[in-house]
C-alpha cells in the first residue's frame, strides 16, 4: 500500500472520528439544553408507549397537572391533615398490610441461622444497637423548622426517651461517626431527593434536622419553585419541598409518591375522579427531574392495600390501559410488579447519568400489637430493645426489594431488620387524635430511628 493511501485512509478515518466527536458534541448540548426531552425519549423507548402519549402525560408546568392529583391526595387520604398540630390521617386510612410481609420476632430466629462470621463483607444492615451519648444527633424541640410537631415526640405528653440514646453500629463496615460539616461538605454542589410515602418525608425531616444540627437556620433557603413544588390551591400542604444549603449548595428535596407510580386522574375538572395509577411508569416528577439528582432514594410500602387504593380512588393501569390481568389485580402482586417496574427503569438510566446513586429503602416496619391501628393496636413498650439488639441475618426481610434490586446498580438500604428491633420508638398513644383512642404504630418519633436510616445512607453514598 502507497503511503498516500494510507494517510488519506487514515484522513477519512480522522474525519469520520471528527463527526462523530461533533455528532456527539451537539447531542450532549442538545441534551443540556433539553434534558425533559431525552429523558422523555429513553422513557418512551423503555416502556413502548408513543411519546405523543407520554408528552401529553408529562407537565411542562407541573403547577398545573399537579393540582389535580394533590387535590385527589388531600382531600381523599389526608382530609384532616396537617398544620402540624393533628396527626396525619394517613394512619387512619391505612387498611391493614397485606400479608407479603409478617413482621414477627420469630422471623429472625428461622432467618439468622446462618452463621455471621460466615463473610466478612460489609453489611450495613448487620450489626447491633448500642447506647450513645451523642445520640440524639438534634434536638426535637430545636429542630422546628423542619420538623412536623405531629412526629416530634418531645412536644408530645410522652415522658420516656430512652428511645432517643442508641446508635447502629454495623457489624464488619467502618462508619464514620455522624459530622455534619463533613456530610455538607462531601454533597457539595449536589441533590439529594426523597421520593416515598409518608415514611420517606420522616427520612428527609429526619436529613434536615441532621445537616442543620437541629437549629435554626435561616440561611437555608427554600428552592421549591425550582421543582415546581407549589401547593395547589385548595389543598393543604405541598407536594413536596426542597432546601438548599447556601454555603455547600447542597440540596435537600422531597416529593410525595406513596406507590412510586405515575398517578393521572381520569377526569381532571371532576374532583371525584378516579386516578388512573400506572403500574409500569415511573411518577412523572421523578421521570422529570432525574438528570437533577445525585443521590435518589426510593421508598413505598405501606399504601399498598385495599383500603388505601380505594380511599385514594386509585385504578390500577398497565400498558395505558386499565389492568385486565387478574394476577395483577392482587396487590402485594401489583406492588411486586411496581417496584420491579421502577427498579428496571431506574436501572436503565443509570448508564445515562454516571453521578446518580439511587437507593432502594426496604419497608419501614409496624407494631401494632393486641390489634391493628383501627381496633386498638398498641405498642406500649417503652424499654430499647427488650426483644434484642443484634440483626445477624445476611439477607433483607424485606424479599420483594431485594429481588427487585438483585443484578442492578440500584443500591439496597436495608432498614427492616434493624427497625423491627425498635417497636418501643414509634408515636405510640403520643398523637394528637382526641378522642380516637388509637395508638400511631407506623411512623417514628423524631429524632430517633429514621436518623440512623441516614446515617447507613450517608455512610453508602
Ligand atoms: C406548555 O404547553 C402549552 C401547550 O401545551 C404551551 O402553550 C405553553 O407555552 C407551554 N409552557 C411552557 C412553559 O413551555
Ligand atoms: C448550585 O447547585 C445547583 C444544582 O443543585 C446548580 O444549578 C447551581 O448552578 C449551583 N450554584 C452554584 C453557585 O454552584
Ligand atoms: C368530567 O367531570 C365533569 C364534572 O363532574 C363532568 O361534567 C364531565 O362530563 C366529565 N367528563 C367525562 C368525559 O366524563
Ligand atoms: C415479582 O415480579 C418479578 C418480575 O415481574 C417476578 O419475577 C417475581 O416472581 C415476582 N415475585 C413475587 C413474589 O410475586
Ligand atoms: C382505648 O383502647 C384500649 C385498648 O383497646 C382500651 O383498653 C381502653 O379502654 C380505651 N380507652 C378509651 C378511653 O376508650
Ligand atoms: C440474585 O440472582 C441470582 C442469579 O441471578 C440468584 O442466584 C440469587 O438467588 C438472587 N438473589 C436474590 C436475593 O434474589
Amino acid at each position: 500500500m502507497k503511503p498516500g493511501s494510507s494517510y488519506s485512509l487514515m484522513g477519512r478515518h480522522i474525519s469520520l472520528a471528527l463527526v462523530a466527536l461533533l455528532v456527539t458534541t451537539v447531542l450532549l448540548w442538545m441534551w443540556e439544553k433539553n434534558p425533559l426531552a431525552t429523558t422523555l425519549r429513553s422513557a418512551q423507548l423503555q416502556y413502548q408507549i408513543p411519546s405523543s402519549e407520554l408528552l401529553a402525560k408529562v407537565p411542562n408546568d407541573s403547577s398545573k397537572t399537579t393540582k389535580p392529583t394533590k387535590v385527589i391526595e388531600e382531600q381523599y387520604s389526608h382530609p384532616i391533615i396537617s398544620d402540624g398540630t393533628k396527626i396525619e390521617k394517613e394512619i387512619m386510612r391505612a387498611a391493614p398490610m397485606e400479608s407479603m410481609f409478617a413482621y414477627s420476632p420469630e422471623m429472625y430466629d428461622v432467618e439468622g441461622v446462618t452463621s455471621s462470621s460466615a463473610t466478612e463483607v460489609c453489611n450495613y444492615a448487620k450489626g447491633r444497637w448500642v447506647a450513645d451519648s451523642r445520640r440524639p444527633l438534634y434536638s426535637g424541640f430545636g429542630c422546628k423548622q423542619w420538623l412536623s410537631p405531629m412526629w416530634s415526640c418531645r412536644l408530645t405528653q410522652r415522658p420516656d426517651f430512652s428511645f432517643e440514646g442508641y446508635r447502629w453500629l454495623p457489624q464488619n463496615c467502618d462508619m464514620p461517626e455522624f459530622e455534619r460539616f463533613a456530610f455538607l461538605r462531601k454533597m457539595q454542589d449536589k441533590t439529594i431527593a426523597f421520593i416515598g410515602d409518608s415514611l420517606g418525608r420522616q427520612q428527609f425531616q429526619s436529613l434536615m434536622c441532621m445537616a442543620s444540627g437541629g437549629e435554626g437556620s435561616p440561611e437555608v433557603e427554600n428552592v421549591d419553585w425550582e421543582y415546581g413544588l407549589v401547593k395547589p390551591r385548595g389543598a393543604i400542604r405541598p407536594d413536596g419541598w426542597a432546601y438548599r444549603f447556601p454555603k455547600t449548595n447542597t440540596t435537600i428535596l422531597y416529593y410525595w409518591s406513596a406507590s412510586l407510580t405515575d398517578l393521572q386522574p381520569l377526569n381532571i375538572t371532576d374532583p371525584a375522579t378516579n386516578v388512573a395509577m400506572h403500574l409500569d411508569r415511573p411518577p412523572a416528577f421523578m421521570r422529570r427531574f432525574l438528570h437533577w439528582f445525585d443521590v435518589l432514594v426510593l421508598n413505598t410500602g405501606h399504601h399498598w392495600n385495599r383500603g388505601k387504593l380505594n380511599a385514594n380512588r386509585w385504578v390500577m393501569y398497565v400498558n395505558g390501559k386499565p389492568n385486565q390481568d387478574k394476577n395483577l389485580a392482587d396487590i402485594p402482586n401489583a406492588k411486586n410488579f411496581t417496584i420491579f417496574s421502577i427498579v428496571r427503569w431506574l436501572d436503565s438510566q443509570l448508564p445515562l447519568q454516571p453521578r446518580l446513586q439511587v437507593f432502594f429503602r426496604t419497608i419501614s416496619p409496624r407494631h401494632f400489637f393486641n390489634g391493628d391501628w383501627n381496633n386498638g393496636g398498641t405498642c406500649d413498650n417503652t424499654t430499647p430493645l427488650s426483644g434484642g439488639s443484634e440483626v445477624v441475618q445476611d439477607g433483607s426481610s424485606d424479599l420483594v426489594v431485594e429481588a427487585a434490586l438483585n443484578g442492578t446498580k440500584v443500591k439496597i438500604l436495608d432498614i427492616t431488620a434493624i427497625s423491627e428491633l425498635r417497636d418501643e420508638a414509634h408515636m405510640s398513644r403520643y398523637t394528637d387524635r382526641g378522642t380516637l383512642n388509637v395508638s400511631d404504630c407506623l411512623h417514628w418519633c423524631l429524632p430517633g430511628i429514621p436518623d440512623a436510616w441516614n446515617e447507613l445512607l450517608i455512610a453508602q453514598m
